[in-house]
């Protein structure tokens, strides 16, 4: 056995070797250091106005998409959908707690309530498409007006855990049968 730690979110994994992925947050490999070479003080930093602003939306971001995740994870009529969903409500919480731990806030309490999700499967896996994007894109900008180190690397690699999640909408909508052009 070995044990790791993941910079982005600080859980420690335990295994035989390092995940491609960290399993709680989604970070790529090149975040999971082994388990002395992580830095504790690696979140001990000073934000800039602008950073509190943008890690507030993610917040909200984050919780939205949990709870809608939240909803689909509850649908029993496609149990390994709603399986899939449901490890993605874990992923963007966790997001949500490192946020909050950032800008020094505490998650919001109805990141635990499912919301809604309408419509048929198709329709879900094209609204956690859009959602995703939406995330994508906001991280991606917050990295560029980062001015802390941490805080950057932070947004950028949750950036590029949004966008594995969109080929995971593409893969689900497969194995649901919806029609690619739909
Ligand atoms: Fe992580
Ligand atoms: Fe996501």
């Amino acid at each position: 056995m070995n044990a790791f730690r993941c910079r982005i979110c600080g859980d420690a994994y335990l295994g035989s070797q390092a995940p491609s992925h960290c399993p709680f947050c989604g970070a790529h490999w090149e975040y999971i250091v082994e388990l002395a070479m992580y830095p504790e003080d690696i979140n001990r930093i000073t934000i800039t106005e602008v950073e509190r602003d943008d890690l507030a939306a993610a917040i909200q971001l984050e919780t939205g998409n949990a709870r809608f995740y939240l909803a689909l994870g509850s649908r029993t009529d496609r149990p390994e959908l709603a399986s899939a969903y449901k490890r993605l409500a874990k992923i963007e919480t966790e997001h949500c707690e490192l946020f909050a731990k950032l800008a020094g806030t505490s998650m919001p309490r109805e990141i635990r309530e499912a919301g809604t999700a309408q419509g048929d499967w198709c329709a879900s896996i094209e609204e956690s498409e859009a959602r995703e994007l939406t995330a994508m894109n906001f991280y991606a900008k917050a990295a560029l007006r980062a001015t802390n180190d941490r805080i950057r690397e932070v947004f950028s690699a949750i950036s590029a855990v949004e966008a594995d999640h969109i080929e995971v909408d593409v893969l689900l909508a497969r194995i649901a049968g919806c029609s690619p052009n739909e």
